[in-house]
């Protein structure tokens, strides 16, 4: 570990990630996903580069030991701004950067980055030379497989070629275009029609890169089975609404032998983490919201789901609020 360099010594493996969500995956949903696997490479929230250079980026970037591995995803399209960001992101100890080349939104739009910047891979690539000369951990992309009426194989094959010659190694690929007008970000998650046949398609004509798909995953079966295709899988929704998922990841797709815990196991051994981040002053309703999903499905799990989302908003809630409502699947 360099002082002032921090640059850690995890390696990197992309065999299976847990999706950057807006708002859900940030640093207490990372920790409580981190009881599950192992191995699952996790992914941050988007921050944009322009809040890293004008807001406080330690506020940003904060993190806790326990996530990694964890890849820091940036949002922008200066060159110079990102390389700024990709270094204080590896400062900050992120093990990975990647470039959101995927969101829609009209606000990402409007400052010219996400998947707007699938139409000019020249910018892309000048992005990620840009970065990756000012880090030396891996800066990948996350894209879509195509944006509007540009959303040919032959497109998508130029895009993943250029922005590979300045030395991008890895390519999340979520695989469905992405409108730009017209489609809400929920809309264009659900809307386009999946098509893993273009990803298939970029393993093929590039073996050497690390090819990660993602859009629509919602088992760990139908994830093994597309390992047989590419390098990896990414889960975004289904790993947020039902982290428990999650438990069967290092031995179903690591082939690791592992204790599996109960559902409350798991909470359990966050509960450390709750009442460190409670006595720092982080209300409870912070951790809380991501544990929702816990108990889908089971006995008493929409009590303890009502539960938590009620008692959790009050003023000084405390860790029995959690008690209390793990007894409702006890
Ligand atoms: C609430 C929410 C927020 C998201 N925020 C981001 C983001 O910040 N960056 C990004 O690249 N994708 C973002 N996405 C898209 C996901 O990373 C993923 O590509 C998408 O949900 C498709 O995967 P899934 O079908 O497994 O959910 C977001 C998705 C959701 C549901």
């Amino acid at each position: 570990m360099l002082l002032g360099n921090l640059v850690t010594d995890v390696m990197i493996e992309r065999r299976f990630c847990v999706a950057p969500m807006m708002d859900w995956t940030d640093r207490h949903d990372r920790v409580f996903l981190r009881q599950f696997s192992k191995r699952a490479l996790l992914y941050t929230e988007m921050v944009t580069s322009a809040a890293l250079r004008h807001g406080d980026a330690n506020y940003l970037l904060q993190h806790d030991p326990s996530e990694h591995p964890v890849a820091l995803q940036l949002g922008g399209s200066d060159p110079d701004e990102l390389a700024r960001a990709a270094e204080l992101g590896q400062r900050g100890g992120f093990d990975e950067i990647n470039l959101n080349v995927g969101c829609p939104s009209d606000r990402v739009q409007s400052g010219a980055f996400g998947a707007c910047l699938m139409a000019d891979p020249p910018l892309v690539a000048s992005c990620i030379a840009s970065m990756q000369r000012s880090v030396d951990i891996p800066v990948t992309v996350k894209c879509r497989i195509g944006i509007d009426d540009r959303d040919s194989e032959v497109e998508l094959m130029h895009f993943i070629e250029t922005v590979a010659s300045e030395g991008c190694q890895a390519f999340i690929i979520h695989a469905r275009k992405a409108f730009l007008q017209g489609l809400s970000p929920k809309e264009n998650r659900d809307i386009p029609p999946l098509d893993y046949e273009k990803v298939f398609a970029v393993k093929r004509r590039f073996p050497t890169l690390d090819v990660i798909i993602n859009g629509g995953i919602t088992s760990l079966e139908s994830a093994h089975e597309l390992l047989k295709r590419v390098d990896g899988v990414m889960l975004g929704r289904e790993a947020y609404q039902n982290p428990y998922i999650l438990h069967a990841v290092d031995g179903v797709l690591f082939g690791e032998a592992v204790l599996e815990k109960s559902r409350t196991g798991y909470l359990q051994a966050y509960l450390p983490y709750i009442e460190a981040e409670l006595s720092r002053g982080t209300p409870l309703k912070h951790m809380t919201r991501h544990l929702l999903g816990l108990f889908r499905g089971e006995k008493g799990g929409k009590l303890y789901r009502r539960h938590l989302s009620e008692y959790s908003r009050q003023k000084d809630a405390g860790i029995n609020v959690l008690l209390d409502a793990v007894a409702y699947v006890r």
